[in-house]
């Protein structure tokens, strides 16, 4: 049977980078096999324009029969304005809540071509190849009470950080599962010097790691994360951690893969139905100048042929395209060293071309 796919563009580069992933799906469909059909729907600051909602009703209906979901990216300075329910992020979050998506998962690994690229020296980084799993529905994040009100006479603002036993067992759970296919190691990533959510967290992790003797586990506080982050990447293998800090480490462990613009994500639910997105946001600076780098969304749709698709073989090949269009030394700005930087569609055509000559 054929698989379907929703494509969610969004805002700013995303329906560029969206664009440029559609034909390497369309290169597999016409010449590796592939069985596939794709839709494309309002999203974000799109949705809000077309429908007056970041996620439009219809988009929604879509997302829920979709057998996987590739997103680009949302927001843009048009939209900072919107009253907070109606701001594309709210879409992004609305959508991860609905869908059940608790499960992030968000490899930084480094090209070894790309390593002159990377902020850090490349001993540091060279051969770099770890994950973060964040949890995605809950936490601080999602947490009631939130808001903020007047208490005498000033106004306050407040979030709560709120853990259930079940939530943490499930996304340690789905860690343990990647750490096995991998070196089996896990760093639970929490604050629980201070934090009672975390105290809870550390205890559950502790309980689930105990039924599996494959899974070596230690815990980090997550400043000293970000520290070891920066330090001694390498020593890392899967991170799990909750939904904010996994934000924040997340954004720190792209940076010394060379660039965000190559980083791929999956969100899972418990039915392996996923939303697979670049990790960098909507870049509105350059949207529409054909300037992004679609290696991440590129790279995504081949963890949305992996994970949700079945389609492991089709993956490889996409992302040994990657790989050697790379080799070749074609480079986005972002990633560029000298200063012959190609543009978002060149990069989609490079990929597309080496996909052609790979073998069927
Ligand atoms: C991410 C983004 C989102 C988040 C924003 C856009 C709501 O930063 O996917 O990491 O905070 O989760
Ligand atoms: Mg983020």
């Amino acid at each position: 049977m054929a698989h379907h796919v929703l494509l969610l563009p969004g805002d700013g580069i995303g329906p560029e980078i969206v664009a440029q992933a559609r034909r390497v799906l369309e290169c597999l469909i016409e010449h590796h096999g592939l069985q596939m059909t794709m839709e494309e729907a309002p999203f974000g600051g799109a949705g809000y324009d077309a429908e007056g909602h970041p996620l439009p009703e219809s988009t929604l209906e879509k997302a829920r029969t979709a057998d996987a979901i590739l997103l680009g990216a949302v927001g843009g300075p048009q939209y900072d304005t919107l009253d907070r329910p109606l701001r594309p992020e709210r879409g992004l979050l609305g959508i991860r809540s609905a869908l059940g998506l608790f499960a992030n998962i968000r490899p930084a690994m480094l090209f070894e071509e790309l390593v002159e690229s990377s902020t850090l020296k490349s001993d540091v980084v060279a051969g770099l190849d770890i994950v973060i799993v964040r949890e995605l529905t809950g936490g601080m994040y999602f947490g009631q009470p939130r808001g903020i009100e007047t208490r005498d006479d000033e106004r306050v603002g407040f979030n709560t950080m709120v853990y259930s036993e079940s939530e943490i067992r499930r996304i340690a759970n789905a860690a343990f599962d990647i750490a096995e296919k991998r070196g089996g190691r896990v760093c639970s990533v929490d604050k629980a010097n201070v934090l009672e959510c975390s105290e809870l967290w550390r205890e559950i992790v502790v309980e689930e790691a105990a039924k599996r003797s494959s899974i070596t586990l230690e815990h980090m506080y997550v400043d000293n994360a970000a520290m070891q982050l920066i330090r001694a990447p390498k020593a890392f293998d899967v991170i799990v951690t909750e939904n904010l800090f996994g934000d924040i480490l997340s954004d720190a462990a792209s940076m010394l893969s060379g660039s965000i613009g190559m980083l791929p994500s999956a969100s899972l639910n418990e039915a392996s139905a996923g939303l697979y997105e670049p990790v960098h946001g909507s870049a509105p600076d350059i949207a529409g100048q054909d300037k992004a780098n679609p290696l991440a969304t590129i790279l995504s749709s081949a963890m949305m042929l992996r994970y949700s698709l079945g389609e492991s073989a089709l993956a490889d090949k996409v992302e040994a395209a990657v790989k050697s269009v790379l080799a070749k030394g074609l480079r986005t700005a972002d990633i560029a060293t000298d200063n012959n930087a190609i543009g978002t569609r060149a990069m989609g055509d490079a990929v597309v071309s080496e996909l052609q000559s790979i073998g069927q």
